[in-house]
């Protein structure tokens, strides 16, 4: 049965620029991975972007792509569980695109992002008492 247990706390975490790394149990053996089926933030605010109408866009929902907010295929290696988000606009605009990854109407930015900066001070807070 395999387990997916939760972030990793000793060790690997604080080499790796986002903090989501998964132990999973499989039988008595835990194997460290650094693939996971939840998107990591790949910005704490909104991408604002000038998209074209009738072209068609491929919205990152991982996180993991390098030509942010646009996929560049990197969930395949990286989170296989999770596909880009295809859309067309009918004309000309500019659009604020998410880019924490967790927006509820994808892909364009909710506010959620707020959560995740909130959440985040909290977390550095938290720390800065341990
Ligand atoms: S950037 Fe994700 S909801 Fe705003």
């Amino acid at each position: 049965m395999n387990v997916v247990i939760g972030t990793m706390r000793n060790g690997c975490v604080e080499t790796l620029k986002q903090p989501r790394l998964f132990a999973t149990v499989i039988g008595s053996r835990v194997m460290c991975s650094s693939k996971t089926d939840l998107p990591i933030v790949a910005a704490k605010l909104p991408f604002r972007v000038k998209l074209t109408g009738g072209r068609k866009y491929a919205w990152c929902a991982c996180g993991h792509s390098k030509r942010q907010p646009f996929c560049d295929g990197t969930h395949r290696t990286n989170a296989p569980s999770i596909s880009p988000v295809l859309f067309t606009i009918e004309k000309d605009c500019t659009v604020m695109l998410c880019a924490c990854k967790q927006t509820k109407n994808a892909p364009y930015c909710d506010g959620t992002h707020f959560k995740v900066i909130f959440q985040h001070l909290a977390s550095s807070v938290k720390n800065m008492f341990k």
